[in-house]
């Protein structure tokens, strides 16, 4: 089963939210129904900023009409893009400054389960998604092991993320919850530093 966890999908939606400062910027890199981009959105503030993006023509209008129903349009760009693409997609002054990164991988519930995410795609995005974070900042990525390939991104997810410097990253990986079949697992990535206004130069 595919469909997003709610202790885990939640868990992940309250550490961004307590990670998001107001003016913050923001990435949903697979927006889907557009719930966590509704979200960021709204954690950000009317002068945040926020990225959404999906493969899927559907999900991009989802997104854009879950947004207009809770009237947090003006302040989130929703693209029809692959987050292979994500050095390309996010403007040059972003990078270093963004508040929140999230990936919820798969298959769109309720859509086209054939469609899913691809480890060569979502690789290219990992290697580019931590460096985006300010200080303070959170990157969380749930993966799926119960469709094709799922097990496979999965283990790229843990294996790219363990990479990564732990002088300026912290990984937490949270176990998926007992007693379900192919259970979702959620990587956390923490930019250490502590949580600045989103105006600050890079470092
Ligand atoms: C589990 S759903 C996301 C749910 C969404 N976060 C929400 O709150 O409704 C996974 C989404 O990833 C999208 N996707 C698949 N490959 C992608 C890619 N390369 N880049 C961006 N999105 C992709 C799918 O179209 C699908 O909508």
């Amino acid at each position: 089963m595919n469909s997003p966890s709610p202790p885990l999908t939640g868990q992940a939606r309250s550490l961004m939210q307590a990670a998001l400062l107001p003016g913050d910027r923001a990435i949903d890199a697979t927006c889907g129904m557009g719930r966590d981009t509704v979200m960021l959105a709204r954690a950000v503030g009317p002068l945040g900023k926020v990225l959404a993006i999906d493969v899927q023509e559907i999900a991009v209008k989802a997104t854009a009409a879950a947004l207009a129903a809770e009237n947090l349009a003006d302040r989130v760009v929703a693209i029809r893009a692959s987050h292979g693409d994500l050095d390309q997609l996010v403007p040059a002054d972003w990078k270093g400054r963004v508040g929140a990164v999230t990936f919820n991988l798969g298959y769109l519930p309720g859509g086209d389960h054939g469609i899913t995410t691809a480890w060569w795609e979502t690789r290219r995005a990992l290697m580019v998604a931590p460096g985006l974070l300010r200080p303070g900042g959170v990157l969380t990525v749930i993966a799926y092991t119960g469709h094709p390939g799922g097990a496979e991104e999965k283990e790229g997810v843990e294996r790219e993320l363990r990479l990564l410097d732990p002088e300026k990253w912290v990984l937490e990986v949270h176990q998926p919850e007992k007693g379900r079949r192919s259970p979702p697992w959620l990587y956390v990535v923490r930019r250490i530093g502590g949580a600045r206004p989103c105006n600050d130069a890079p470092d």
